[in-house]
């Protein structure tokens, strides 16, 4: 593209950028009272706006800027591998741990996530890699704490303009969806899903898409708001062995949710970045395989023509939507007010979705901390879960 050109296109994406970014100014008059009161307790400071995004013109805007953002692979220490299988030292510690369903979900309780010593995390760690989603309720926790036990699982994410806590590191998300809603900026209603209500897995167009991801949601609505999530070692699980064999070592293409330019084209509209990962990854601590794709963000299987990739993406999808056996769905309220609740997932082996049934009647906001983990591989000599378990293939 002449300079001339690019120059223009330039001027034009400023005139009128794909996203606003910057602070919120009317967002902190909306803010839940309970979220204020962890905030107010924790030096969180709102008084300049809420949520904070980078400035716009700090925004990338070019396709191939926005891929430079994390193109290369950072290290990563997987924690959960060398962790006791026992766990003793934080199933000892707890006063009760609830398995919520055969096949995912566990709940700790009578621990404060903020407590926990290095051998605990790596035993948690483990449990989520195992449990895939793990809850504490009943949580006083700071969104600086949040972070520093984010950063133990690995390097924390910075979305280039997600809306954030106004820290110092980027990484403490807002997952807000009231407040978007009353933006304009999204149209979820009682008719229509979006935002975070629909099946997703987060953020698996990343070079080094995240592990464990942390919600801590600090306004709970008094009836609803619940999410669900769903297991990739059980919809793996659920598949044929003749067609497990087809998707072992294909790859699919994953896009990101928000769109920019491309410079080598750059009147065609916004585009999203894509990369390329297994569609069948193998979790490095369990060695189990996971089925890895997602509605929101999988566009096509490597290799395929359209349409057989279509009819294929299409069922692996039902698969983990439809089987209610693999699912569990867990409501967030605390048992003592004032307090918020913790999920931490891992999003190598799993999809969620945010009911969202309250409406923004009553309040629901959360903050979020993404560890960034391993560039996904398949190791052709792992196991699924139920094989590894001795379960029953039938
Ligand atoms: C998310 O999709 O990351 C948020 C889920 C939730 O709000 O429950």
């Amino acid at each position: 593209m002449s300079t001339e050109l690019q120059e223009t296109v330039l001027k034009l994406t400023s005139l009128k950028p794909l996203v606003k970014g910057g602070v919120d100014s009317t967002g902190a008059q909306f803010l839940p009272e309970s979220t204020k009161a962890r905030f107010d307790k924790y030096g969180v400071d709102y008084s300049n706006g809420y949520p904070v995004a980078p400035d716009t013109s700090e925004i990338p805007v070019f396709v191939d800027e926005v891929l430079k953002v994390r193109n290369k692979e950072v290290p990563y220490i997987e924690r959960g591998k060398n962790a006791d299988p026992e766990k003793k030292a934080l199933f000892g510690a707890a006063k009760e741990v609830i398995h919520l369903t055969k096949h995912i979900g566990t709940e700790i309780v009578g621990l404060q996530l903020s407590d926990l010593t290095d051998q605990q995390r790596d035993e948690l760690a483990l449990l989520i890699a195992e449990r895939v989603v793990v809850y504490f309720r009943d949580q006083d926790l700071s969104p600086q704490k949040q972070l520093e036990i984010g950063q133990y699982f690995g390097p924390v994410e910075v979305h280039p303009q997600g809306g954030r806590v106004p820290l110092e590191h980027g990484g403490v998300h807002v997952i807000w969806m009231d407040q978007a809603k009353r933006k304009g900026f999204l149209k979820t209603s009682f008719k229509k899903t979006g935002g975070t209500a629909h099946w997703h897995t987060d953020l698996t167009h990343e070079f080094q898409p995240p592990g464990i991801t942390h919600l801590h949601n600090d306004a709970i609505p008094n009836v609803g708001g619940d999410t669900v999530w769903v297991s990739g070692y059980a919809a793996f699980d659920k598949l044929s062995p003749a067609f497990q064999k087809f998707l072992e070592g294909k790859k699919a293409v994953y896009k990101s949710l928000h769109g920019y330019i491309d410079r080598e084209n750059p009147l065609s509209g916004p585009k999203n970045i894509e990369r390329e990962h297994p569609i069948i990854r193998t979790h490095p601590a369990t060695g189990w395989k996971s089925l890895f794709v997602n509605r929101a963000y999988t566009t096509r299987i490597v290799g395929l023509e359209p349409r057989e990739s279509d009819l294929i993406l299409e069922y692996l999808f039902g698969v983990f939507e439809k089987n209610l056996d693999i699912q569990v769905r867990f409501n967030w309220k605390p048992t003592k007010a004032g307090l918020g609740t913790s999920a931490l997932w891992d999003n190598r082996i799993s999809q969620h979705y945010a009911i969202w049934d309250h409406e923004g009647e009553e309040p629901r906001h959360g903050t979020r901390v993404s560890s960034l983990a391993e560039v996904p591989y398949f190791d052709p000599g792992s196991k699924s879960q139920r094989e590894a378990l001795g379960l029953s293939l039938d």
